[in-house]
């Protein structure tokens, strides 16, 4: 029997060596006992991380919506398997049953097959949070098809590079959507994204918002009349368990977007598993997720996790703010959730409005709490835990990576006892390594690092779409036979983790993974902007705000420097969406250089953050003159 499911703390350390020292025995166990399989595989596991390469289960065959519907229709059939809460309170829940969720799902796959959509084509969906989003990922699954999502906040550039690094040749999207009082016009960003695609074929069009919108013919179609004649079952297609699952794009610290390749079998596996042992996940409970399915929270842990899982998973369509920031907590209260998952900079957000309008609703339900996307700092766990959890709900924060596929290092509520801001011990399975600067292992306790992991685990991302040498040089060249997170991490005494933050150049706003190349290729795109540079400051809700240092071309630009600033952010809410815009941007004559003409930033981030005690020695900078003017201008 294997261990599915870790009741206490003992079973934990004993299921975790298991894996350890005898991890395909132990995987085996698992995707032996808990899944559907077409064919069982070969051979559990080969990897060699100097190639990279690493293949689980390979030689097996399946599907992962047979085992995300089919196999729950005898015992789970009128089971809720999506509840959708929309954006206005006022409009009515949906319940999805898994029987209702099989139908829809298969109808989906049928109109992307009879749009000419095949086995391995890039499907790229661009979609608010309504039903249609999880359906056409399932849909997609269902076939064979890459989906590739897109948040629907990214911009028309932004989507555009998306569509064809991964040559779609089909977008999924919808009429507009919804979020809180504003209607946000979708269609019109797909519009403009394809001026610049020539690999899409057909654009399916949901129906959300009932907006008055442009259909270009042969190009796009309404989705609702080809759902209404298609039929309700599919076949599902026999899929291979390293065939790709999806493409999900993440940002680097270079200029284009990172097209992280997950595959089908081994996912399936660790997002399951981790989910049912995360959140304690008992049959009846209601499970909430508040993340977008554009990000990989979303796919792991509101569709596939959940799902595989037979369990009940919210989809709110809404924002925290709307109609007021009571809304987390109306919702938690009207579904009873017992469940809830979420992102620090959401908390602090809730935190900062009083308690009122978290008593004003029952929570009594809840069970566990989630925390995910950044380090949670100690007031906002503080908080979450006194007037969320009651103190009674354990907070497991969750440390994880859209590379990774699945959690990594968590605690186990009711099993690790957990503590304020760490995310205690790796998962089962997981063998995490804390690196010095000179490329040794740190080992003991009590030791400070950046954090690889030295063994493959099922659901890590197997390339970078189209890039293999990038995935090598990004996560596998920096440390020998190590994957590199880019975070740093510290273990205590008795071995649990803390995640410090990124060490490279992604910097993590409001939960949001940005790297600052592509924001600095998109200010220097202004006519006036010579050279630019950004950093990160810290920012009481969003975690981390983007501070930008800008050197204009003509240096005594005479027009006003609150335009110039307005017109830069613009310009990056057009290359890259609103969330990368810059909270602060100093005109700067010079940027400290170092004699190779690489920009400081450790400088330039100490002085956006206010603490210039201790910058190191600058003498040896080509223009040390500039630090002390970047100083007196600080803003
Ligand atoms: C950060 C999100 C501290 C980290 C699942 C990581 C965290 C990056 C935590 C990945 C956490 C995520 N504590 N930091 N619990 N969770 N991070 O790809 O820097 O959007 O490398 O995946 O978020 O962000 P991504």
């Amino acid at each position: 029997m294997s261990n599915y499911h870790i009741k206490h703390l003992e079973e934990y350390y004993q299921v975790y060596r298991k894996s350890v020292r005898e991890p395909e025995n132990f995987w085996e166990e698992v995707a032996e006992e808990h899944f559907m399989w077409q064919r069982k595989w070969d051979n559990v596991l080969s990897w060699d991380f100097t190639k990279p390469e690493v293949k689980w289960f390979e030689g097996a065959q399946l599907n992962i919506t047979e085992n995300c519907i089919d196999r729950h229709l005898a015992t789970r059939g009128d089971k809720t398997a999506i509840l959708f809460e929309p954006n206005d309170p006022k409009e009515a829940a949906e319940h999805i049953t898994y029987k209702q969720l099989y139908e829809r799902v298969n109808q989906f796959a049928n109109v992307l097959k009879e749009q000419g959509i095949k086995k391995g084509d890039r499907v790229c969906i661009y979609l608010p949070m309504i039903p249609e989003l999880a359906i056409s990922v399932l849909a997609c699954a269902r076939i064979g098809a890459i989906h590739s999502v897109v948040f629907a906040g990214f911009s028309s550039t932004a989507l555009s590079t998306r569509i064809n690094d991964s040559d779609c040749k089909m977008v999924i999207t919808s009429d507009g959507s919804y979020r809180g009082a504003k209607t946000i016009d979708l269609k019109g960003i797909v519009d403009e994204a394809l001026n610049d695609c020539t690999c899409v074929e057909t654009v399916l069009v949901a129906k959300r918002i009932n907006s008055d919108i442009n259909m270009k013919s042969g190009r796009d179609k309404w989705l609702q009349p080809l759902l209404d004649h298609a039929s309700s079952d599919c076949e599902a297609e026999l899929m291979d368990a390293e065939d790709p699952l999806f493409i999900l794009y993440t940002s680097g610290s270079t200029g284009q977007p990172k097209g992280m390749v997950h595959t089908t079998a081994g996912y399936m596996v660790y997002t399951a598993y981790t989910f049912k042992n995360a959140f304690q996940y008992k049959e009846n409970d209601v499970y909430w997720c508040t993340a977008d399915i554009g990000w990989i929270t979303g796919h792991s842990y509101i569709v596939y996790g959940p799902l595989a899982n037979g369990a009940t998973t919210v989809m709110f369509e809404g924002v925290p703010s709307y109609p007021d920031f009571g809304r987390f907590w109306e919702i938690v209260e009207k579904h009873k959730v017992n469940q809830f998952y979420t992102a620090p900079t959401a908390i602090r957000a809730l935190a900062k409005q009083g308690l009122e309008l978290v008593e004003k609703y029952d929570l009594s339900t809840l069970k566990v709490l989630g925390s995910v996307g950044e380090p949670i700092n100690e007031e906002a766990w503080h908080w979450y835990n006194d007037n969320v959890g009651k103190k009674k709900s354990p907070i497991v924060d969750t440390w994880w990576q859209t590379e990774t596929g699945g959690v990594m290092i968590t605690p186990i509520p009711f099993v690790t006892p957990t503590k304020p801001t760490y995310a205690t011990l790796p998962f089962i399975g997981i063998q995490p390594a804390l690196m010095d600067e000179n490329g040794k292992e740190l080992k003991g306790n009590q030791v400070d690092g950046r954090l690889c992991v030295k063994f493959p685990w099922p659901s890590m991302a197997r390339t970078i779409w189209g890039n293999h040498q990038r995935y090598k040089d990004t996560y596998f060249s920096a440390y020998e036979n190590m994957y590199f997170t880019g975070d740093g991490a510290l273990r205590d005494e008795v071995g649990y983790y803390r995640i410090t933050g990124r060490v490279d150049d992604v910097i993590i706003v409001s939960g949001h993974n940005l790297g600052t190349a592509p924001i600095e290729d998109a200010i220097n795109e202004h006519p006036a902007v010579a050279e630019s540079a950004i950093v990160g400051f810290p920012h009481d809700v969003k975690g981390n705000a983007l501070y930008g240092y800008v050197i204009l071309k003509d240096v005594g630009e005479t027009r006003d420097h609150a335009n110039l600033r307005n017109e830069i952010n613009q310009i990056i809410t057009e290359h890259i969406g609103p969330i990368a815009k810059l909270d602060k941007i100093q005109f700067t004559q010079g940027l400290p250089k170092t004699r190779s003409g690489k920009i400081m930033r450790r400088i330039l981030r100490k002085i956006a953050q206010g603490d210039t005690s201790n910058l190191g020695d600058t003498s040896t900078l080509l223009n040390p003159e500039v630090v002390q003017d970047i100083m007196d201008n600080v803003l």
